[in-house]
């Protein structure tokens, strides 16, 4: 069954757990996320890049979704649009069913220039207006991501900042994220606080100097009923990485967030939690495998079944970690009219309702 982001994460708050968002881009990677639900009995949010529905299609990428809600009925899921750079791909992904979209005005539309507060604002407050008549739920973000070390933003799907920023753009600002949230109805906040996407986000252990948990703290404690998201927080694990190398694959050593980070992020607010490196290095890691040491091997299936039972594995244990285990069966998924209903009667105003 669908379910909007809105109501799994006011389910987590109230049970105190934080879920994963892990990115799709096609049907072993659905399969994966599904089947790590179904076993540890865990809601899911499933979400796609705008590179996730160029390499997809969205007609395909909805069929899919639709194939998955179907096969495993038992699971609230919800589709979420990640990183939306503009009012067209929020709306076009609505048509496209899904439940959930984030409107990324920490850029501008081109996807790179960091964008200022009002552009923000304004084109945050647009979607979340038009998104909830239809009880879509909304993420914004305030910040802008990208690494504490070396000030460089990152450059995922063509989106991600350009040049070198500040230290006051890479980490948000919690008076602003209180006026922000006030303004823009916002149903979760994507805070930046050092963490930036794909591998290569810490040249060390982070610790409070490059990973700054502190800030999520406080707009927790200025913020309370507001569902704050960490965006860049695949662990990139050791384990994964060797095996990466093992095989063929030329990956420096790198460091990704701790999972001990993020749960520490669980217990101050943090309820939505986005990881795709973690299991593309997965997939790459299983598909080098079998092509080094199977190298006559040419049947597709050889490949991609492992590969999504090392992706599976992965979700399986963030599941667990953060808490999501056996809360599936808890959730009654209300449908996008009722939704609709609770924003129009101000009940799920962030700040007041
Ligand atoms: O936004 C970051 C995700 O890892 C999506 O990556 O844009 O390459 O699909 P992508
Ligand atoms: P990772 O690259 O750390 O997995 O982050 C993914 C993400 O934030 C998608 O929006
Ligand atoms: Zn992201």
């Amino acid at each position: 069954m669908l379910i909007t982001m809105r109501q799994l994460l006011d389910h987590a708050a109230e049970n105190g757990y934080g879920v994963p968002a892990f990115n799709i881009n096609n049907m072993e990677q659905g399969v994966a996320i599904m089947q790590a639900a179904a076993k540890t009995r865990s809601p899911v949010i499933i979400q796609a890049s705008r590179g996730a529905r160029t390499y997809a299609g969205d007609k395909i990428l909805q069929a899919l979704i639709s194939g998955l809600v179907q096969n495993w009925p038992e699971i609230p899921v919800c589709m979420h649009q990640d990183h939306g750079n503009s009012e067209a791909t929020c709306m076009t992904a609505i048509q496209h069913g899904f439940t959930s979209v984030m409107m990324d005005g920490s850029l501008e539309a081109d996807g790179k220039t960091p964008a200022s507060y009002d552009y923000n604002a304004a084109i945050t407050r647009r979607v979340a207006e038009m998104a909830h008549h239809g009880g879509v739920s909304v993420e914004g973000e305030l910040g802008v991501l990208g690494s504490l070390e070396t000030g460089m933003g990152d450059k995922e799907d063509g989106h991600g900042a350009e040049g070198k920023l500040s230290e006051d753009q890479l980490l948000t600002d919690p008076a602003q994220a209180v006026e922000f949230v006030a303004e823009t109805k916002v149903d979760a906040l994507a805070i930046a606080m050092g963490t930036s996407h794909g591998a290569y986000k810490f040249t060390r252990q982070p610790d409070g100097e490059i990973l700054a948990m502190n800030v999520i703290e406080e707009i927790h404690r200025r913020l309370p009923n507001t569902h704050l998201v960490m965006h860049g927080s695949s662990s990139v694990p050791q384990e994964l990485q060797d095996i990466f190398n093992e095989f063929g694959g030329e990956m420096p050593q790198t460091w990704g967030v701790p999972l001990a980070e993020i749960e520490r992020g669980i217990k101050h607010g943090v309820r939505k939690v986005n990881i795709d490196t973690d299991n593309r290095l997965a997939m790459a890691g299983a598909i080098r495998k079998i092509a080094r040491t199977q190298p006559s091997e040419f049947d597709l299936r050889k490949f991609m079944k492992p590969a999504a039972e090392a992706m599976q594995q992965v979700c399986e244990d963030r599941f667990e970690r953060f808490g999501c285990g056996g809360q599936a069966e808890t959730i009654k998924p209300l449908s996008l009219a009722e939704m609709a209903q609770r924003y129009r009667s101000g009940a799920l105003d962030p700040v007041l309702g």
